[in-house]
């Protein structure tokens, strides 16, 4: 038994017919009974890699591994995969006991009717839906055709599962709710997930670890907490954070780090966290909105031109070339839209990318 790496993927490339290359030489692996989050942009390759692990899409190149073994020759339906679908896809003429059953009354892992409703029942009491057995999809509220549609990706009792943003039909409120559900359900039957979403809190609440893509590239492979305190490039800083990251245009110069209304010594920088000598040039420099706030002695001298609530902070605006840029306060901070105020940078919190997008410090 491979626990580590119970899936493996190797180089994994797809082109599509018409030369686009969706996934680009793409290497990951997934502990056995993780749940791990496919995190990325729409368009960036995350359905077409849950495609080739179900062996849907054939890889171009590249090696598919599950507990060790090559699976990118063996058929769909011999995987020992369950996939949800971003559409559901139930049947509308069946029950929801049927539509949860179906997998086993078919193919390899066909059952005896009266075992085939027993484990059906199981997992639709792990799901909460045993009241609806009797019901047709089309009475179901969105939340409710979720359930069938998880349990009946489950009832075959596959190793790996596969969940292709199955939140994205659901209202706020259900979405935070069913999120804690899949994971508290996935760690109590133990399987190993591998759950596909754009939405960046999504991921961090329920991720044992993340893999963010953009077009097709792995930008980073972490725990959500490295993803928010250490992103490896500048399109996971800005991609990860809510409020999102600020960023300034700098220049680096005779030993200061240079915006168009502040500057900082390089000297005051941490020495430690410099991931690369800072040559003279241009760079950005992003800091997230919590670690630039009100201070006597702050860098910034600016004014606040709106003040948005959002529950227990606000969120501070002010302009800088041109840009708005935030800063995060407690409720409590009494700053009101049209004052002066100075801003503070936290500099052992602050990151310099290049205009390639990689992080220096
Ligand atoms: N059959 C196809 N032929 C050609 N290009 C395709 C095909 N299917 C997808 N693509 C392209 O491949 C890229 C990746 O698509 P994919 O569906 O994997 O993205 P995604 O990350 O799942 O996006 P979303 O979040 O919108 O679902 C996109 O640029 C898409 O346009
Ligand atoms: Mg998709």
């Amino acid at each position: 038994m491979n626990e580590e790496k119970f899936v493996e993927v190797k180089d994994l490339r797809k082109v599509y017919d018409n030369g686009h290359e969706a996934i680009k030489n793409v290497s990951f692996s997934v502990k056995k009974g993780d749940l791990v989050c496919l995190l990325g942009p729409s368009g960036c390759g995350k359905t077409t890699i849950l495609n080739m692990l179900a062996g849907l899409l054939n890889p171009t190149s590249g090696e598919i591994l599950f507990d060790g073994k090559n699976v990118v020759n063996v058929e769909p339906k011999n995987r020992e995969i369950g996939y949800v679908f971003q559409n559901y896809a139930l049947y509308p003429h069946m029950t929801v006991l049927q539509n949860v059953m179906f997998p086993l009354t078919v193919g390899k892992t066909k059952r005896p009717k009266e075992e085939a409703e027993k484990i059906a029942k199981k997992y639709m009491a792990l799901t909460q839906i045993t009241d609806l057995a009797d019901q047709k999809p089309g009475n179901l509220s969105g939340g409710q055709q979720q359930r069938v549609a998880i349990a009946r990706a489950l009832v075959g009792e596959p190793k790996i599962l596969l969940m292709d943003e199955p939140l994205s039909n659901l209202d706020a409120r259900l979405r935070l709710k069913i999120r804690e559900e899949i994971r508290a359900l996935v760690k109590e039957v133990g399987i190993t997930t591998l759950f596909v979403t754009h939405d960046q809190e999504e991921a961090l609440s329920i991720g044992d670890k993340i893999i963010l893509f953009n077009n097709g590239v792995i930008q980073q492979d972490d725990n959500g907490q490295n993803f928010y305190l250490e992103p490896r490039n500048h399109f996971v800083a800005n991609f990860i954070g809510n409020p999102v990251i600020d960023n300034f245009a700098v220049k680096v110069e005779n030993n200061e780090i240079k915006a168009s209304d502040f500057s900082i010594k390089i000297s005051d920088l941490d020495a430690q966290r410099f991931r690369k000598q800072l040559i003279d040039g241009d760079y950005t420099l992003s800091v997230r909105p919590e670690n630039i706030t009100p201070a006597e002695n702050g860098e910034i001298s600016t004014e606040i031109v709106d003040v948005e609530l959002i529950g227990r902070e606000r969120i501070l605006k002010f302009n800088h070339d041109g840009q708005q840029a935030r800063s995060l306060v407690n409720l409590e901070v009494p700053i009101k839209a049209g004052e002066q105020v100075k801003l503070k940078l936290r500099l052992d919190r602050i990151f310099i990318f290049t205009p390639e997008g990689e992080r220096i410090y």
